[in-house]
């Protein structure tokens, strides 16, 4: 079998470029070129500043850029030299038109696949690595069949189950890697083509090779099963309050049961990120399309617990500052949809700051890692009011003892470790008293908080 020495991957962002930058560490004999529209991230990603913050990223990024990892905006070239191409654009959930608010946005994705068809003057393998609906590949194949000029095309679904903040440990250590193609002989020549690049550092028992439709539906239903389990946990945080029980206890006692496991059972504020929500919604979409009205609304109760916990969350503070938050210094301490990360995409902290504004807080916020400009602009694009007001009423503080400086109460959003190290006493002295503290992560020494005088809510957790 021939093995593969080119590969181009379309898109720089928070899957291919953590990707592209492993297998190029691994695959020292493979050229690996990254491009992009977007110049700014090219220029970025070839600068010790990355678009991205990642842990240990930038080590495998300068281990191996200039050798055999390249990024360019020369989108056609790099097509047309690589013998494989992967698919690494977004594919938001669409906001426009049919199935707006559900179905993925595929726009991305078929732009590229037609520009792949457009440029190519060789046999390709396309490799499918934006998460994206059920039979998609085949959309690819109608365009890709549509343009070609002899030129033979390949299509492969081998979704990424990286998760931010450990993207680099993901990709070098995985669970298990999925390879779907097509079950005829130049499919399955495909599937062992991209086997053979992972077998650098994967053992082959850990490949999975299936089905293109197996494949694709595998990624959405992990995703919907690890926001089940976080669904399943908050949906007993308001029971848990209600009568006392502590739901970090009920999550160890359950998680100790090896049938159940103890991972993704933490209570929190609501889960973020690109992923989760998006892929329900897009498995919501699917089973509606498919006339399967009852499978589409067991899954869409999994967001619906979802923004019901962020909405709690809010109105939950609003009720204990007695009603109102009008004109108070309201704290949130993170931003980023979970620690170790600059993303904030689909974060809770952008729910709960636009409803403590709604209520007129003057919200204070503290994120190690997102820049004043991204917070605003997530609230901008929520459109509740004028963006000037969201400038007035939000104010972004660079540390956390300067958010909470003269605050009614403090809201942990993200469960940053540098939260469990600061001067909680500094902070104390320098609040509002009553001084009220809300973890929406369970994540700081509730006792000592409350030794030092802070009203401590929890989520999940009865009264005092
Ligand atoms: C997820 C999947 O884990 C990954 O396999 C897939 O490829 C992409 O989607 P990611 O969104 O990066 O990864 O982060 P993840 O660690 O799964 O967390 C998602 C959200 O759930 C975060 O907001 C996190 O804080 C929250 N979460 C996670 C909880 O609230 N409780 C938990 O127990 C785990
Ligand atoms: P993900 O989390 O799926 O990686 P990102 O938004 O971080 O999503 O990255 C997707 C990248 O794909 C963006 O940098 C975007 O500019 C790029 N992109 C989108 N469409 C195209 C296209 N047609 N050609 C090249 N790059 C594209």
């Amino acid at each position: 079998m021939k093995k593969i020495k080119s590969i181009c991957c379309i898109g720089a962002g928070y899957v291919g470029g953590p990707t592209m930058a492993v297998i190029a560490q691994q695959c020292p004999e493979i050229k690996v070129i990254v491009v992009d529209i977007n110049a700014d991230r090219i220029a970025q990603w070839q600068t010790d500043n990355l678009p991205i913050y990642e842990p240990g990223l930038l080590e495998v990024v300068k281990e191996a850029r200039g050798r055999n990892l390249f990024f360019s905006t020369d989108i056609e070239n790099a097509i047309r030299d690589s013998e494989m191409i992967f698919m690494s654009v977004n594919t938001p959930t669409k906001t426009y038109g049919l199935g707006k608010g559900r179905a993925a946005d595929l726009k991305f994705v078929e732009l590229s696949a037609r520009k792949i068809a457009e440029v190519s003057t060789s046999d390709k393998i396309v490799v499918e690595k934006s998460t994206l609906p059920v039979r998609t590949a085949e959309s690819i194949k109608t365009i890709l069949k549509e343009h070609t000029n002899g030129v033979k095309f390949q299509v492969l679904s081998n979704p990424e189950f990286l998760a931010e903040g450990t993207a680099v440990q993901d990709l070098q250590k995985p669970d298990r890697v999925l390879i779907g193609g097509d079950q005829t002989p130049e499919g399955l020549q495909a599937i062992e083509a991209l086997t053979d690049i992972y077998a650098h550092w994967i053992p082959r028992e850990q490949i999975i090779q299936t089905r293109l439709w197996s494949s694709e539906l595998s990624k959405l239903t992990a995703n919907a099963f690890l926001a089940q389990r976080i669904s399943s946990i908050n949906s007993l945080t308001a029971l848990c309050e209600a009568t006392g029980a502590d739901v970090d206890e009920v999550a160890y006692a359950i998680g100790t049961d090896s049938r159940i496991g103890s991972k993704f059972l933490k209570a929190s504020v609501g889960f973020g990120g690109s992923c989760f929500q998006k892929d329900i919604l897009n498995l919501v979409y699917l089973c509606e399309y498919f006339g399967l009205p009852e499978v589409a609304a067991y899954w869409e109760q999994v967001i619906i617990m979802n923004d019901y916990q962020k909405k709690r969350f809010a109105t939950n503070i609003i009720h204990t500052l007695f009603n109102t938050v009008s004109g108070k210094k309201i704290a949130l301490l993170g931003w980023a949809f979970k620690k170790d990360t600059n993303d904030t995409r689909e974060s809770a902290a952008i729910y709960v700051a636009d409803d403590l504004l709604s209520d007129l807080a003057q919200v204070g916020v503290y994120d190690p890692q997102v820049s004043a400009d991204k917070m605003y602009a997530d609230l901008n694009y929520l459109q509740t009011r004028p963006a000037k007001e969201n400038e007035q009423m939000l104010e972004v503080h660079s540390n956390a003892y300067d958010a909470c400086k003269d605050a009614h109460a403090i809201a942990i959003i993200t469960e940053w470790d540098e939260f469990k190290t600061l001067d909680w006493q500094r902070i104390f002295d320098q609040m509002k008293k009553p001084a009220f503290l809300f973890d929406g992560r369970n994540i700081l020494n509730h006792s000592h908080l409350r030794e030092v005088g802070f009203i401590v809510k929890a989520i999940g957790k009865g009264a005092e």
